[in-house]
């Protein structure tokens, strides 16, 4: 496993065909397995868009694109697929009894041996691993998207997720580069997504009690302390202010934070409208598709730039 140059994709949507991208750029041979021949079909067309950026910035040679190209191998046999898999990286649609059934199957087809990685955001370890007869195989490694942008990968370990897993699975992300972050128990949402979630709610609640509108509070998060957060984590933060005003901040603002336990209305009824945001073309902010493509753009420039500077930094 340790020296290992293959690896199995089961998913091949827009996190599959990038993760498979990203093994395959640093030179493993990737088998990618998609029910959707479509999938199969342009996953080398995809790929080569997804990484256009960085070849453009140099973080890619063309030369070492083609031949990363080259190490992906679409295939619509599963059977095959999993016959000698060490490694599989399951990225299919955020469903729990499809996750499940396909579990079942790969159980059945792979070596006993085969680590089983799942890129849910949401689905706890646990459940994907009772569906095995190898639940000390089986673990969350929960990419982010774009996730050839985004350098961390949250390692979440179910109740049987062994050590050896968890461990074979951190040294095989800082391969390809990647920094694993261990969850080491499964929690709704990990740690990223209850993070956001927590930082949406009071987002929401100041919106909706007239404190700010949604331009100011996106405006001081993203040009405000966000600007912080791509360098440093809350705790870090913390230090750097002082945990003693930290501790008399916490006493002020604790007790008035948002504590609802539902979607509020604002954010309720824009859904209830089919409000859906960037996929509806309209959400908080209207996006129509010059617009959304600007934006995604302008995402994509500022995560290359500083995935050039990691780079720089590590050499
Ligand atoms: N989109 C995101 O921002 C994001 C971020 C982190 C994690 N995730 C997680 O990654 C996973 C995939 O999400 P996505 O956004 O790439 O979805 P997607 O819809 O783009 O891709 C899912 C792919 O799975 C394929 N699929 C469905 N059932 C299958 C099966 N039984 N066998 C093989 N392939 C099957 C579909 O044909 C599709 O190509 C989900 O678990 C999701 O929660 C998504």
């Amino acid at each position: 496993m340790q020296r290992t140059q293959r690896i199995t994709v089961v998913g091949a949507g827009l996190m599959g065909h990038a993760i498979a991208l990203e093994f395959a750029l640093n030179g493993f041979e990737v088998r990618v397995y998609d029910t959707r021949a479509e999938a199969l079909a342009d996953l080398r067309d995809r790929a080569r868009q997804t990484a256009a950026p960085l070849v453009q910035i140099g973080l890619v040679a063309a030369p070492d694109l083609e031949a990363g190209l080259a190490r992906l191998h679409p295939t619509a046999d599963l059977a095959a697929t999993c016959a000698d898999a060490e490694y599989l990286v399951e990225a299919v649609s955020e469903d729990l009894a499809l996750k499940q059934q396909l579990y079942r199957e790969l159980d059945r087809l792979c070596p006993p041996g085969t680590i089983f990685a799942s890129n849910t955001s949401s689905l706890p370890p646990s459940e994907l691993g009772a569906a095995t007869s190898r639940p000390d195989r089986v673990l969350v490694a929960h990419y982010f998207n774009p996730p050839h942008l985004i350098p961390v990968v949250e390692i979440v370990l179910g109740r049987e997720t062994s050590q050896a897993t968890a461990d074979a699975t951190a040294a095989l992300l800082r391969r390809i580069g990647k920094t694993p972050a261990l969850v080491k128990r499964e929690v709704v949402g990990f740690v990223a997504n209850r993070l956001q979630a927590a930082l949406l709610r009071e987002a929401l609640a100041l919106v909706e009690q007239g404190v700010a509108d949604v331009e100011s509070v996106d405006a001081i998060v993203r040009l405000g302390f966000g600007r912080r957060l791509a360098v440093f984590g809350p705790f870090a933060i913390a230090d750097l202010a002082g945990l003693d005003v930290w501790a008399a901040i916490a006493r002020v603002i604790f007790p008035t934070l948002d504590t609802t336990p539902t979607p509020p209305p604002l954010l309720a009824e824009r859904v209830a409208q089919g409000q859906y945001g960037a996929k509806t073309s309209a959400g908080f902010y209207p996006w129509p598709t010059d617009r959304l493509q600007a934006a995604l753009a302008e995402r994509d420039a500022e995560l290359l730039h500083r995935l050039a500077a990691d780079r720089r930094r590590s050499e």
